[in-house]
Formats: structure tokens, sequence, C-alpha cells
């Protein structure tokens, strides 16, 4: 991202219904300075369930609809890339009900967001073991993909089955078997090469993770891409995530000075 004049714009129109009382509506953005990559750690749907005395299902279904808007808010804005992590591979070890409820409910966004991807250009892609889904959720994302590839505006990457200790692990095994089959020697091996055997190859590393429902964790997520992405923790669960939580996140994120390792000196002479 460059630093250079500031353009300002005002996002209008952040459906009313979703905004809390007592924050504005608008916000002001240079959009020189959104995070040309964006990924969230959608956590919380469980307690914001419980506390309605619903079940962890309902609390993913009202996720759902956070998913729904904060895409389509992504792209009104222009962010390019978002990434959503969808399943961990930890996940799995959750109760069979409630992981076959999220691979149906993942299902039907699939189908109900489509022609929406097509008619705002979004290109769908998925990172993780996604061979391990179930064959018809497998076979669903795979023919959304296809049917998005060309869309060129906006990236929704979706972490699925996906853990970042087992992606670092697949790739060292990659790069390994190359240098068996003597294709390349392990001194070639660096970090660029590195990261363009990851599942991310040719997307920029996130700047910036937002966590909902407080967490401070990681949580195996984009392990080696997370290297200089700035971090925001929001308190609110994430089916209460919505356009407002959004706004201020990224005017969280505007305000930040980021260093990549010099003093804020060199970084403003380099702009
Ligand atoms: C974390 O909340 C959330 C998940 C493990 C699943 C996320 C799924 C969705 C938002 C819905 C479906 C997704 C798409 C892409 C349509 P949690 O269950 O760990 O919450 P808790 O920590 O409060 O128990």
């Amino acid at each position: 991202m460059t630093n250079v004049k500031c353009r300002m714009v005002t996002v209008p129109d952040l459906s009313k219904e979703h905004t809390i009382p007592g924050q504005p509506a608008t916000e002001r953005f240079d959009v020189e300075k959104l995070p040309h990559h964006l990924a969230i750690i959608m956590d919380g749907n469980g307690r914001w369930a419980q506390e309605r005395k619903l079940s962890r299902i309902e609390g993913h279904r009202a996720g759902a609809e956070s998913v729904r808007i904060i895409v389509r808010a992504c792209r009104r804005i222009g962010i390019p890339i978002l990434t959503l992590y969808a399943f961990s591979k930890e996940n799995w070890q959750r109760p069979g009900r409630e992981v076959q409820a999220l691979w149906r409910l993942l299902s039907r966004y699939l189908k109900s967001e489509l022609d929406e991807m097509v008619e705002h250009s979004i290109r769908l892609n998925a990172i993780g073991d996604i061979q391990e889904l179930p064959k018809s959720v497998n076979r669903l994302l795979v023919d959304t993909m296809n049917k998005t590839s060309a869309n060129r505006e906006m990236l929704l990457n979706l972490a699925l089955s996906y853990s970042g200790r087992t992606e670092i692990v697949r790739t060292a095994q990659k790069l390994a078997a190359a240098c068996v089959s003597n294709q390349m020697e392990p001194a070639e091996i660096d970090e660029v090469m590195f990261s363009q055997n990851l599942d991310t190859a040719d997307m920029p590393d996130p700047d910036l993770l937002i966590r909902t429902s407080g967490e401070q964790r990681i949580s195996n997520f984009l392990l080696w891409q997370m290297a200089y992405t700035e971090l925001y923790v929001s308190p609110i669960y994430w089916p209460d995530f919505r356009e407002a939580q959004l706004m201020e996140a990224l005017a969280d994120f505007q305000r930040r000075e980021r260093r990549f390792g010099k003093t804020g000196e060199q970084q403003a002479t380099e702009v």
C-alpha cells in the first residue's frame, strides 16, 4: 500500500437497519489507505446464541447473514481481497450435527449468492484442504469457483478445513519433493518462492486481521502470511458484526502507522 496524497470518499448507505444507535452511518475514508487484503476470524456465533437461549446452529445462521452483509460492504467500499475463516481443521472435532449444519449453511450461501457474485464481479476462491469437505459441498464450491473465475473486482477467499501449520507443512513437502527430484536446489528456496507455493499464492499478505468476540488469538490462521498484519480485536460477536463495526475497524486501521520494522522517519521518507 502506498501512502500517496489522500483521496477522501464518503461511503454512503450502510443499511441503516444494521447500524448501532449512536454510531455514524457513514464514515470518511482515505481510499488509498484501505486494506488490500482484509482477513477476518468470525468468532462468537455460539456465545451469541447462548445469550439468546438459542441453539449454536441458530448462532451460525445469524453468522451467515453477517457474512452476506460484510461481503457486500467490502465490495461496495472497494476492498480487493477478503479472506474469511469459515471452518478450521480443528472445527472437525465439533459435534457432527453442528459440523453438518455449517456445511448446509455454506451450501445455501453459495447457491443464494452466486448471481450477486457474478453481477458484482466477485471471484470465489477457497484455501485449505477442501478435498476433506463432504463431496456435494466440495462439488458446489468448485462449481462456484469456476462460474466466478473471470470476475476481477473482488476476491472472496473462504478458508475451509484450513490450518496454517498444515499449509506450511504441505508447502515444505512440495518444495522438498521438487529438490529430491532435482527440479531445484534447496538453496533456491526463499521467502518469495515459499509464499508462491502457499494456498494464497499470488495474493498480497493481509494488511488487517479482524477477530470478533474479544478473543486475542490467531488460532492457526494464515500463520506465514500474517507476519506484518495489523490486528484488530472487536468485542462484538460475529452475528452482530455488521457495516458499522466494519467501518470502525477500517477507521482504526487507517490511523495506524505501519513501519515494517523500520523507524517512523524512514517509513515517512519512503513514500
Ligand atoms: C466461530 O464461532 C464460527 C465458526 C467456527 C464458523 C463460522 C461460520 C459462519 C459464520 C457461518 C457460515 C459461513 C459461511 C461462509 C456462509 P464459534 O462457534 O466458535 O463461537 P463461540 O466461540 O462463541 O462458541
